[in-house]
């Protein structure tokens, strides 16, 4: 089955095309009218979405060379709501009118399944760490839908704290890939920062996540011993430092996991999975790291298309009123 994929929740206007032997184009536009903004632009980005969502559906088939896919996979959330909106609808159209069957598809289900798409990639069970901008947390993956979060963050996505310590050196946004190259000039031990643990918390309703777990994170109270530094240190090592302190609480939850669970299969996605020193230090770990390539670490599409093509593939199918979610979990 070959599906074409959209997406188009947060900055990234992105197509792709997957058939059984993986990805035959995969096409990323990234906006670029919320740099002066320093942060995404909810109405812009619907707005630019609109403007480029049918040219980079045309190139990914084009680059395909297919005219129609047997189905379309959309993103339909979680996400900025007026952003899903356009490629969802959009899909929903496309498979209308070439009478194919569409998908509806959770982004962060797209991200943590996302290194199945390499030749390599990891087979269920496994464990996912999904860290992004708005996102940071450890999914142990038993099969196709079937997650369970093992820990997340109780205040800011680590790709958060990266931005917001990179607006503070005046770095631009977004601040991650910055951070990243400064760092590499720094030293890691220069600036002594604290590796936050939240306290652990039982849930208010059975059901509930409202409590907190033994693997949960926290990223704020980084961010504001960063600040205090600020004149202390230069921004090389105050980049260093606080990236290695990020990198040790995400590598300390991923070992944890895979002891509390004895799960050795791990791989991890999310813009902050294109982290170098992250990247280095997962692949140390002593456990069975396999981990996509960086452009499939950041927002795209084929991870889209995958996970749409891994649901249809067992007869799943959503009807053309299908809504868009601001909110919502992988697998619920
Ligand atoms: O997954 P993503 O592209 O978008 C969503 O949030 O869904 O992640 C974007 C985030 C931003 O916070 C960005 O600063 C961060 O990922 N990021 C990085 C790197 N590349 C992107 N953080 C650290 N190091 C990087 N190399
Ligand atoms: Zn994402």
């Amino acid at each position: 089955m070959i599906v074409l994929g959209i997406e188009t929740s947060c900055d990234e206007t992105a197509a792709s095309v997957v058939g059984p032997d993986g990805v035959l184009s995969d096409v990323v536009h990234t906006q670029g009218v919320h740099e002066e903004y320093g942060g995404v632009v909810p109405e812009l980005a619907g707005r630019a979405h609109a403007d480029k969502v049918v040219t980079t559906v045309q190139a990914a088939l084009s680059r395909a060379g297919i005219e129609r896919p047997d189905a379309v996979a959309a993103t339909a959330g979680p996400g900025l709501i007026g952003a899903v909106l356009v490629g969802l609808c959009f899909g929903k159209s496309l498979a209308a009118g070439w009478r194919v069957p569409f998908i509806g598809v959770n982004h962060l289900e797209g991200h943590l399944l996302s290194a199945m798409l390499e030749p390599d990639g990891p087979e269920f069970p496994f464990l996912s760490l999904v860290v992004s901008g708005g996102h940071t947390s450890l999914y142990l993956a038993r099969a196709l839908g079937e997650y369970t979060v093992l820990g997340e963050t109780v205040d800011d996505a680590a790709g958060e704290a990266f931005d917001k310590v990179a607006r503070m050196l005046d770095l631009g946004y977004p601040g991650g890939p910055a951070v990243d190259r400064l760092a590499l000039t720094g030293n890691a031990r220069a600036v002594e920062l604290p590796r936050p643990q939240p306290k652990v918390k039982p849930p208010k309703t059975p059901s509930g996540h409202q409590g907190t777990r033994a693997l949960d994170m926290s990223f704020s109270g980084l961010k504001t011993a960063v600040r205090a530094q600020l004149n202390h240190a230069s921004p090389p090592d105050i980049c260093a430092s606080f990236q290695q302190a990020v990198v040790d609480v995400l590598t300390n939850r991923v070992q944890r996991a895979a002891k509390q669970t004895g799960v050795r299969s791990v791989t991890m996605a999310g813009g902050v999975a294109a982290n170098s020193q992250l990247r280095a230090a997962m692949m140390g770990l002593d456990l069975d790291v396999r981990l996509p390539p960086k452009s499939r670490c950041t927002d795209n599409a084929a991870m889209i298309a995958h996970a749409g093509r891994l649901r249809l593939m067992e007869g799943e199918r959503h009807g053309l009123d299908r809504a868009a979610r601001a909110q919502w979990t992988p697998g619920a």
